[in-house]
């Protein structure tokens, strides 16, 4: 018996707490799986309005953070993967305090398939979100933290470069990387207006 599902790869969610590492920020906490915070159903995104901290560029915290965490490793679940069966997870959080998440999408045509991440984030912009605070990736590597392509750097970059991105391990653990940690020197839209 495989430990996954064959059609898409449903990867069981991750559980477990562990130390939560902020990119060299020293940060310690923990967080738990299940501890009873809302969850909307599949393809439904969350419209719980957020609290006042939310504004600016202050990080995700508390129960936020975690749900955004835990959406990240339910999104993973969702993956189409027949060919990597590598599943992976995103989930986005808004301005506004909304979660949007995504799965990679395969395809028979290897070329056409598409990163959680960039499946998040097309989400989201169909719906009319264009700001963003924090999307969280899962994967199913234990040793690694997951990381995004170059592809999805920069298609999260032409929303900016000063939010964070939280990469994730199944044991729990993250770190932190500012976008434009991921992308130094990257090119945007207002560059666009410089020549
Ligand atoms: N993948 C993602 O969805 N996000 C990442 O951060 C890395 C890779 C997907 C693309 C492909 O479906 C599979 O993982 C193997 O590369």
């Amino acid at each position: 018996m495989r430990k996954r599902a064959k059609r898409g790869l449903r990867a069981p969610s991750a559980s477990g707490a562990g130390m939560l590492r902020d990119a060299g920020r020293a940060r310690a906490g923990r967080y738990s799986v299940g501890a009873g915070h809302p969850v909307p159903p599949p393809g439904k995104s969350l419209t719980r309005a957020c609290g006042a901290g939310m504004e600016g560029s202050v990080r995700p915290q508390g129960e936020r953070l975690q749900l955004l965490l835990r959406r990240c490793r339910e999104a993973k679940a969702c993956a189409y993967c027949p060919y990597s069966r590598f599943p992976v997870g995103a989930a986005l959080l808004t301005a506004g305090g909304e979660i949007f998440s995504g799965c990679n999408v395969e395809n028979a045509c290897y070329s056409l398939g598409v990163c959680a991440e960039r499946t998040a984030i097309q989400k989201a912009i169909s719906e009319g979100h264009t700001r963003f605070r924090a999307m969280a990736i899962a994967s199913d590597m234990g040793t690694e933290f997951i990381v995004p392509c170059g592809a999805c750097r920069q298609v999260m970059r032409e929303f900016g470069k000063d939010w964070d991105v939280y990469l994730t391990k199944p044991d729990g653990t993250y770190i932190v990387k500012k976008l434009d940690e991921l992308l130094p020197l990257s090119f945007g839209p207002e560059d666009l207006k410089k020549a």
